[in-house]
């Protein structure tokens, strides 16, 4: 079957690539040499918000744009110096509250300047960061609040009902953008804090293994994951910024995923400001034509997006690309999910461009598997392992498989971008060894014996929808607190433009009927209850879901119900 899939080679185009080529690359490489340039080579201290802003005033980049900003209604530009200079006067606004390194500072609003310089303020007081998807609701945000013992929250008025204040002891402060001014106990005003701060400040210097920023993700089982970051990051952040992004001094970068998300931090913020590029930071949600005026307006260079939003541009069709003029685009990259072989044809019908897939985690990090400009592409591979990164596929046993044989994709532990602990829970993160000396990143792949990786698919239940990880549990956990629903079982389900969607089997509690109202109920009590992207799309009502003797969903038999395959092993089924 795999030997039988499109193996089309598109080669190298052009050249002036920062890699050379990828056998050159991958033979010669030493992280130890890309380490050298931070402060921490010399001093022994360092701070990832002084690498990616601070160190470039001072240069030639110190009035070189750092990001374009635009929405609805705002269009604004900032510079390297001026994002110095509002990020350490918003470092002064935690200082004076008493934030201090270690603490955790959470950041929940929609994208604006704002997040991106209070996450760099954050940093910047050695403060560890969280980031959260503004789409979160009260109970998302309560259980990372909770989790994380977070002392202050950046939010906006919108949100702010949906932050349990007065509810979690360690909260202390809310720190609102753009209030009217009426601020509640424990409330602080970002414009007017920041309009007395001081620009004066002196960086909070730590040390490479201290923490950075705690994302939380969705594993098949259990409350979310907060992947824990530190300051070591950098040097993958940077090298893969500068490879695989392939970012040059005069590009205009856009990455379109929100900081609430790992691609939005690492590549949305660090990898790009760490090699000095101009970040395009776009508000509101996706459209086609926005999308494409966004590439036009700043003449975007380098595009790093995920297979769902290429898909949906698809969808909208080759005449709407037309109106607008792409010639900009540079390099175009791809995460999050597999990218189709069509996805990447249409690329280059439309954009005159490959896109190019990469692989990595929120475990991970930063970017593991790789499709580089420098290097022939093979659609619907993941690419090659980057530099420095030994990836093999393993037996359930722990054993290397060779070539074309299915299995665990796993890498070799040690990249400096990896998680340093699961928050709160070490067995969670001991998980992730359980062959000696490998991470094992929950997907099954294959090698080819030219060394590319193609994804097959994840080994647990984790649902990707439109590139974005969701907890089957946590969903079922949301859909069970309705009345009406007395069990739930959450699969994803194949779909042409978000990879898969989720759909909920339910069974209801007696005296509850089905009907289209009651479904469409128990849909916005998840959206409305949990987050607007884990809402199922479908729910399906049964009698009795499947469920083992000791009562667990059986969501492999609720999937092959649903596309028809045989069910397989039911003796561990309850009657
Ligand atoms: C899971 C990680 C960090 C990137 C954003 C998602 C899937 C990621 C690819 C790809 C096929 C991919 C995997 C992975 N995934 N990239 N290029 N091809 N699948 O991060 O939420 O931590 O999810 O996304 O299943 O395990 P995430």
């Amino acid at each position: 079957m795999k030997e039988m899939m499109d193996k089309k080679v598109l080669p190298v185009v052009g050249s002036g690539y920062n890699m050379p080529s990828y056998e050159e690359a991958y033979n010669n490489f030493n992280w130890e040499d890309v380490e050298k340039q931070f402060t921490w080579y010399k001093t022994g201290k360092v701070n990832m918000a002084h690498e990616a802003i601070d160190r470039h005033v001072g240069t030639s980049r110190e009035n070189k744009i750092a990001l374009y900003y635009s929405s609805a209604t705002r269009d604004e530009k900032y510079t390297f110096a001026e994002m110095k200079t509002l990020s350490d006067k918003f470092g002064n606004v935690l200082r004076k509250l008493g934030i201090a390194k270690g603490d955790r500072v959470f950041i929940f609003m929609p994208r604006s300047p704002e997040l991106y310089v209070s996450l760099l303020g954050t940093i910047k007081v050695g403060a560890i960061v969280g980031p959260l998807f503004e789409a979160f609701m009260e109970g998302a945000v309560r259980d990372r609040l909770e989790d994380s013992e977070a002392v202050a929250i950046v939010t906006t008025p919108d949100l702010l009902p949906r932050v349990p204040v007065g509810e979690l002891p360690a909260l202390k402060y809310v720190i609102l953008v753009g209030g009217d001014g009426n601020l509640k106990e424990g409330q602080i005003s970002y414009e007017k804090e920041m309009e007395q701060a001081s620009a004066d400040f002196e960086i909070e210097w730590v040390d490479r293994e201290d923490g950075l920023i705690l994302h939380y993700t969705s594993g098949s089982t259990g409350k979310p994951k907060g992947v824990f970051h530190v300051h070591n990051a950098m040097i993958q952040h940077y090298q893969t910024a500068k490879w695989v992004l392939d970012l040059q001094e005069d590009d205009v970068y856009w990455c379109t995923a929100d900081p609430g998300w790992v691609t939005g931090t690492a590549y949305g913020i660090f990898g790009p400001w760490l090699n000095g590029a101009t970040n395009v930071v776009r508000g509101g949600r996706f459209s086609p034509q926005d999308w494409y005026s966004t590439v036009e307006k700043y003449k975007v260079t380098v595009w790093y997006s995920a297979p769902t939003s290429f898909r949906m541009l698809m969808g909208a069709g080759d005449e709407v690309v037309k109106r607008y003029d792409l010639s900009s685009l540079r390099h175009v990259l791809s995460v999050g999910e597999p990218l189709n072989p069509e996805v990447v044809y249409w690329g280059m019908k439309v954009f005159n461009k490959r896109i190019h897939d990469t692989w990595w985690m929120t475990e991970t990090g930063g970017q593991l598997i790789c499709n580089y400009p420098s290097m022939p592409i093979k659609p619907g591979s993941m690419g090659k392992p980057f530099p420095g990164i030994v990836a093999a596929i393993l037996d359930d046993e722990g054993n290397e498989l060779p070539p074309n044989r299915m299995g665990n994709l796993a890498i070799k532990v040690g990249w400096p971008s990896m998680m340093r602990k699961i928050w709160n829970n070490p067995a969670k993160y001991e998980e992730y060894f359980r062959f000696e000396g490998w991470y094992v990143s929950g997907d099954s792949a294959y090698v080819d014996e030219e060394g590319y990786f193609w994804f097959q698919g994840r080994v647990d239940d984790v649902i990707m929808t439109a590139g974005e990880r969701v907890g089957p549990f946590e969903v079922e956990s949301k859909l069970v607190e309705h009345p009406a629903v007395a069990e739930a079982g959450v699969i994803g389900k194949p779909d042409p433009v978000r990879g898969e969607i989720i759909k909920a089997f339910i069974a209801l509690r007696d005296g509850y009927e089905a009907s289209d109202e009651l479904l469409e109920e128990i849909r916005k009590f998840v959206k409305e209850g949990f987050a607007a992207h884990a809402a199922p799309r479908e729910i399906e009502v049964r009698d009795k879901l499947p469920k083992t003797r000791s009562g667990k969903i059986m969501r492999r038999v609720l999937k092959a119900w649903e596309l028809g395959l045989p069910t397989g092993d039911l003796s561990t089924m309850e009657d």
